[in-house]
């Protein structure tokens, strides 16, 4: 039998596109967020973003990304990966503006975790997201399995997002332990959670959510 040519179409469901953070990012968001942390409690309390998160990461977990720096790299990188993922959804159709309205460092500690989230604000004043991110400034080398992980089944420190429900040929749920300098794009209503580790090193990374608005069409 000569070869035969199979394609497969994976017409339905959310798409996560991951790509690879700068270097010259990385390095601007860690001095960043350490400048934070390092800030007088009084000054700190400016950038503490906890209050409007669903995550367990206490109340040195999550801080406000500095406006500069944010903007820095969304004209010089994120800008450009948005709209690469937003165009390969939609062909034909031209962005406008991609705007930005929050953006904020997760520094997780041993045993933290965040559970099952989606970033959609129904009853805020923002307008929903279109899509959130998650990018790693740094892993711990030793994220050891915490207690009672199986080998089959290892999950410490991974992010898994979660949508519909699953069939023979229908996956529910995506695994990924993270990586530093990757950096995912997904939809801002897709269901995700983080699961703990057991380093004594922090697990941090950002994330942000952003509005995409396309050209009208003529
Ligand atoms: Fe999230």
């Amino acid at each position: 039998m000569g070869k035969i040519n199979v394609k497969i179409f994976k017409p339905f469901g959310s798409s996560i596109s991951m790509q690879d953070l700068p270097l010259e990012l990385m390095k601007d968001f860690k001095a960043d967020l350490e400048m934070i942390r390092q800030l007088p409690e009084e000054e700190k309390q400016n950038y503490r973003f906890g209050f409007k998160l669903a995550g367990g990461l206490g109340k040195d977990g999550e801080f406000l990304i500095t406006p500069e720096v944010m903007l820095k790299w969304k004209r010089n990188y994120f800008d450009e990966v948005i709209k690469s993922y937003a165009e390969s959804h939609y062909p034909n159709r031209e962005i406008q503006r991609i705007t930005i309205n929050s953006a904020w460092y997760n520094y997780q500690l041993k045993n933290q975790w965040n559970p099952l989230h989606t970033h959609s604000n129904f009853a805020g004043i923002q307008e929903n997201p279109s899509i959130s991110t998650v990018g790693y400034l740094s892993i711990p080398s030793d994220m050891k399995p915490i207690e009672g992980e199986k080998e089959h089944n290892k999950f410490s420190g991974c992010i898994e997002w979660r949508e519909g429900s699953e069939g023979m040929f229908q996956f529910a749920t995506y695994k990924k332990e993270p990586k530093e300098r990757d950096f995912y794009i997904f939809p801002g209503n897709l269901e995700h959670q983080v699961y703990p580790h057991n380093s004594e090193e922090p697990r941090i990374s950002f994330s942000f959510n952003a509005v995409i608005k396309f050209k009208p069409i003529d």
